[in-house]
């Protein structure tokens, strides 16, 4: 086995964190690398043909009318709804996204329908409280967060085309040695907002999913260990460049939101037929909205260009007499499907205990961000544009102000001074 000084790494070896290793326990022999070497070379040619976004502008194009079309026959019930299964299917056809990538977006979708029962009996089947661990972040796990984190990885894992998945949960990505063709990667968030569910108050998932990198050079990977460390450096790479993007939203209704990088889709799990069946086609963050959702409690550790912000917006004198509202429920997913739906602007800056907020890039952050372009929004740091960002370390955190375009807009008139 190589020493670790034989490890070639490039610079984004800081992505692993404070050990440039994962754990031991991953590797794989080299007879085994080498396969998946040969798949991952070839699934990566063969999805970027597939996946040029000029074709997923074209049939952005074509498929809006119908998908529209869909959502006027509520009340049909000779129609057969949209489910996220057929709405794959078509994708697929159209050629904005292939089978292999199709099987993984289904286990996701399965992962987030396990989850929504289990956080639904939560309460009922001892699933409420501390898990009594602390992940990497030093924050205290709570059962449903490992059994999240486990569902999801399973669900990843059985499909054979996810190559490496990276988790909140998961001190270091995991390469998965199932798999055989494909070769995904996957940045997940099992259960976001999870210090609401002893109160029974909205949770979500989040998810993002990229090729292969090119810096995986897995063909001249010498063994199982420089493999692994090749590959893991995978999954630090730059919203812009994300395949899909998505969230889950478990509330009143479990409601399945994402993007392949043609416009936003939300689906509503049907507990009846259990399938989540298409709710909003076309998602469209409106292009302003007076609703602000920042939690405030941290005011007086921000920076004053993000407290004159804030103030600006609660003086009734600027707003024609009524200031925005605040609203705050403490659960990304929740915070921003409101922010999707009725537009405003969420916010986590950083702040002096803080200074790059509490938000993760690769899997908060920029799966949102990706998400609120697709539908006409923004996604900053209030630098900078969150996508463009080339991460440094898998658990990175970076502020975050998310929604409505001229909202983002204005509060970027405060931080950068536009
Ligand atoms: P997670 O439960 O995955 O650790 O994420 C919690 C995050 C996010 O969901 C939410 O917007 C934010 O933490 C809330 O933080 P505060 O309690 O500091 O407001
Ligand atoms: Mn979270
Ligand atoms: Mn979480």
């Amino acid at each position: 086995m190589a020493s670790h000084a034989a490890v070639d790494l490039p610079q984004k070896a800081a992505c692993l964190g404070a050990s440039p290793l994962p754990r031991p326990a991953r590797f794989v022999p080299r007879r085994a690398a080498r396969k998946a070497a040969c798949s991952a070379s070839g699934a990566s040619r063969t999805q970027k043909a597939a996946v040029s976004s000029g074709v997923a502008a074209k049939a952005a194009a074509t498929e809006a009318p119908s998908a529209n079309s869909a959502a006027s026959d509520q009340g049909d019930y000779s129609a057969c709804a949209t489910t996220f299964t057929t709405w794959l299917i078509k994708q697929e056809q159209l050629g904005i996204i292939d089978s292999e990538f199709a099987v993984v977006l289904s286990s996701i979708a399965l992962a987030c329908k396990q989850i929504a029962s289990l956080v639904g009996r939560a309460g009922i089947s001892n699933l409420t409280g501390l898990a009594g661990e602390e992940n990497v972040q030093g924050e205290a796990q709570k059962k449903l967060d490992v059994v999240s984190n486990t569902v999801f990885s399973n669900c990843l894992r059985s499909t054979g085309r996810t190559g490496i998945i990276a988790s909140e949960e998961e001190e270091f990505p995991v390469f998965v040695e199932e798999t055989y063709s494909g070769n995904y990667v996957v940045v997940f968030d099992p259960l976001d907002g999870s210090s609401n569910i002893d109160a029974g108050i909205s949770v979500g998932s989040i998810f993002g999913a990229y090729l292969p990198s090119e810096e995986c050079s897995m063909e001249d990977a010498e063994d199982g260990e420089t493999l692994l460390n090749n590959c893991v450096l995978n999954v630090c790479q730059p919203g812009n460049m994300l395949k899909a993007a998505g969230y889950c939203l478990y509330s009143t209704s479990t409601v399945l939101v994402l993007s392949v990088g043609n416009g936003v889709f939300g689906f509503t799990l049907d507990p009846l037929i259990g399938e989540f069946v298409m709710s909003h086609p076309y998602m469209q963050v409106p292009e302003s909205g007076k609703i602000y959702s920042f939690n405030e409690g941290n005011y007086d550790m921000w920076d004053d260009d993000v407290k004159a912000y804030i103030n600006s917006l609660k003086d009734p004198d600027k707003w024609g007499g009524k200031p925005y509202s605040s609203r705050y429920i403490g659960a990304l997913v929740g915070d921003f499907h409101r922010t999707m739906l009725y537009g405003g602007i969420y916010g986590y800056p950083g702040a002096t205990n803080a200074p790059n907020g509490k938000l993760r890039l690769l899997y908060e952050c920029a799966p949102m961000s990706f998400l609120a372009e697709q539908a006409g929004g923004m996604g900053s740091t209030g630098k900078e544009r969150v996508l463009d960002i080339d991460p440094t370390a898998v658990h990175q955190r970076v502020p975050l102000f998310i929604g409505s375009k001229k909202e983002v807009e204005y509060l970027e008139s405060f931080t950068m001074g536009k």
